[in-house]
């Protein structure tokens, strides 16, 4: 069998609330959805496919292909089961690539800590190679090379290859992080759920580090996320084809289009907007966004509407709800006021502090932000009352 052009069920994992939005964006891309989970998707494909999952999907964590299913029951039948698989085919036994990390999740009585899964599957996968080759792989922590994960559910053990490595949302440009940024994965799951369609102006107050913005620009260019990255596990297996990874980018590159969208991201704090702009920068994106630092109420709105939104503070220490109501609330006369015409969206994990913007929501939708539950509000922000302004005016 060749693992490179043979199909086996692809599991894409992501955070909660997220597979909806994952679902759409893996039929967009021509993938069949066989499965929506809490947390996951599932298709199907090859590891060449995987090259193309691990490059555009922008809500996705990890690309697991499945290499084995079997029955295990306690340790030894775990050890058993990994060792009786030809990991000499898929992995490499010596260069720079014969490295390897294991990571697990387990729900099943015999196991308390996954660590010890962590430490069976790499014992069992060495040892095939002292068997086979007398070579042993070098293996550790690090996510930068081969990725091998089990998951392990009563008696039932799945094995991947992480063909990620690292978590798609660590896209590599948010190099400056502030106080409570947006994962990149969400930021672009909340995009995609707005139903935005990349040419209106996207509007992004309280923009912190960016990531709303930097999503916002990357997903109205067309340009594919992992164009960003240049490391993937799947580069360091074997049967890796350096020659069909540049076609795939190849592709990926000639889809991306120009785009009349105007993208403003402001924030009151200077240093947010400097760390949003370098982080723009590292992304690409910087001549797409148009920055500024001032309070949100004077941000400047494009004449021609679009969507805003904005993620503001929520409050997760004891004391900050009574100053944060007073914000909440002029965020709701800064949609009435400044807005008309635009879809208003409001991203905060406190729903009492969402009541106080006091306009009526036409859609809620649920995201979870780490274990915080969160909420997408849209508004819909009739024109008619907004101030006529320059493209560039304040408030
Ligand atoms: C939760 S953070 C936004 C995180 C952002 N989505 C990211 O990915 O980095 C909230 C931001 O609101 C900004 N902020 C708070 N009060 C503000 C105000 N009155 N006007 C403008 N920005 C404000 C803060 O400086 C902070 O950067």
């Amino acid at each position: 069998m060749n693992p490179w052009t043979e199909t086996a069920p692809i599991l894409l994992t992501c955070p909660k609330g997220i597979p909806p939005w994952l679902s759409a964006e893996v039929r967009a891309l021509g993938y069949p959805v066989l499965a929506e989970g809490e947390a996951a998707c599932e298709t199907e494909g090859s590891l060449g496919d995987t090259m193309r999952l691990n490059l555009h999907l922008r809500t996705a964590h990890r690309v697991l292909w499945r290499l084995a299913a079997f029955r295990a029951e306690d340790p030894q039948g775990l050890y058993a089961g990994v060792r009786a698989l030809p990991w000499e085919e898929f992995l490499h036994e010596r260069g720079e690539h014969a490295y390897l990390s294991v990571t697990a999740t387990a729900d099943t009585p015999s196991i308390s800590d996954t660590r010890y899964v962590n430490r069976k599957t790499k014992d069992a996968i060495v040892d095939r190679f002292v068997d086979r080759c007398g070579l042993r792989p070098d293996s550790g922590p690090a996510r930068d090379r081969a990725v091998v994960h089990v998951y392990w559910k009563g008696g039932e053990v799945h094995l991947y290859l992480d063909t990620s490595g690292e978590p798609l949302s660590r896209r590599g440009y948010r190099k400056i992080p502030l106080t409570a940024p947006m994962q990149e994965t969400l930021a672009a799951a909340v995009i995609l759920a707005t139903g935005w369609n990349g040419r209106t102006s996207f509007v992004n107050p309280m923009c912190g580090s960016g990531t709303l913005a930097i999503e916002a620009a990357l997903f109205a260019q067309g340009k594919a996320p992992g164009l960003l990255r240049s490391n993937y596990g799947f580069i360091h297996l074997k049967g890796f084809d350096p020659a069909a990874w540049r076609k795939v980018r190849a592709a990926a590159h000639a889809v991306q289009r120009e785009t009349a969208s105007r993208i403003v991201a402001t924030d009151i704090d200077p240093q947010a907007v400097a760390a949003a702009r370098q982080n723009a920068r590292t992304a690409g994106v910087e001549a797409m966004i148009e920055f500024a630092a001032c309070p949100f109420a004077a941000t400047p709105i494009p004449e021609r509407s679009g969507i805003v939104v904005l993620n503001p503070p929520y409050g997760e220490r004891i004391g900050e709800q009574s100053r944060l109501t007073g914000l909440y609330r002029e965020i709701g006369d800064f949609f009435k006021k400044r807005c008309g015409g635009y879809q208003g969206y409001l991203f905060t994990g406190n729903a009492s502090l969402g009541k106080q913007v006091g306009l009526r929501t036409k859609r809620r939708i649920t995201f979870y932000n780490g274990e915080i539950e969160c909420r997408l509000m849209e508004y819909e922000l009739y024109a008619g009352t907004r101030r006529k302004e320059t493209a560039h005016g304040g408030a």
